[in-house]
């Protein structure tokens, strides 16, 4: 849909019965790629999802920082080790992870959202005890976590109270470990834990695509087709696999849109066309 071609009362108004569809639920957002890099990006987000805690919609916001952590690595001569392309986490690396995302990226997005009156609170998984985990034992990444459970109190009180939740991506296991968890994985298991209505994944790709093309629609089963054939491949895969677990936990709808494109949030919640694709339940 080009909006230019329309008025705005009908932009308005064809937004409507989805306002009504989606007052008092919750959507689970998650940020990466260029949507935490571009000045212009990262303000009209923090607008975008004011507004939708304005109308009604319970809003949580969970966000990456691998850039900034690789930046504010090397001013500080940590080295950057990658293991099939996930960070290698040792102890130095682990408080960069937690000065740049439970730190400077948090705020800032809170800092941008409260510019507009959205409420936000910037948490990390580690308050409230909320995002449980234990080390990943499939290869050894360090102080990565998997996560095994989701604490939602504290989140489902701040909603309640009206707040908007931003959450740093990390976790603590039964011992009072901190580890570096998947921005994807935490939005995905956050999202099924707290009954979220829909996750929306937006990253700096049109959407999955698949032989050149943007999928508007993928079910279970031609995801896991994509994967074992390599056409799913890389950060796409903790996206589509999340995507596919917070299906399983009660989500209704995960969407992986293009944060490169203005408003892409708002344009897929309330127009028929939407943006992206859409991952649904067969
Ligand atoms: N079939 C596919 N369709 C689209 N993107 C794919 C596909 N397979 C792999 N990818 C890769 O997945 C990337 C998206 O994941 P990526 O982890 O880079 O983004 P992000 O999670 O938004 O950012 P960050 O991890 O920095 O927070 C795309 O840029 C693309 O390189
Ligand atoms: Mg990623």
């Amino acid at each position: 849909m080009t909006t230019a071609t329309f008025k705005k009362e009908d932009v308005l108004i064809e937004a409507l019965p989805y306002i009504q569809q989606f007052e008092g639920k919750t959507f689970v957002i998650k940020y990466g790629g260029a949507v935490m890099e571009d000045e212009n990006l990262k303000t009209m987000i923090a607008k975008d999802v004011t507004l939708l805690r304005k109308i009604g919609i319970n809003v949580v916001v969970i966000h990456g920082g691998g850039k900034e952590i690789t930046s504010l690595s090397n001013k500080l001569n940590i080295q950057t080790k990658f293991v099939n392309g996930q960070r290698y986490t040792d102890e130095e690396t682990l408080n960069v992870v937690q000065m740049v995302l439970a730190g400077s990226i948090n705020k800032d997005i809170v800092r941008r959202i409260n510019i507009h009156g959205g409420r936000a609170v910037g948490i990390s998984g580690i308050d409230g005890d909320m995002i449980k985990v234990k080390k990943y034992d499939k290869e050894n990444l360090g102080l990565v976590g998997e996560v095994v459970d989701v604490n939602e109190t504290l989140i489902k009180n701040l909603l309640k109270d009206g707040y908007l939740p931003v959450i740093a991506p990390m976790g603590i296991d039964n011992y009072g470990t901190v580890y570096n968890v998947n921005a994807d994985i935490a939005a995905g298991s956050l999202a099924g834990a707290i009954d979220a209505a829909k996750l929306v994944y937006m990253s700096d790709t049109e959407g999955v695509i698949i032989n050149g093309n943007l999928v508007p629609h993928l079910t279970e089963k031609q995801i896991l087709d994509f994967i074992k054939n390599g056409i799913i491949n890389g950060g796409m895969i903790p996206k589509v696999e999340s995507a596919l677990n917070a299906l399983n936990a009660g989500v209704n709808k995960v969407h992986i849109v293009d944060g490169r494109i203005e408003h892409a949030l708002l344009l897929e919640i309330f127009t028929e066309e939407g943006v992206g694709t859409e991952i649904v339940c067969e």
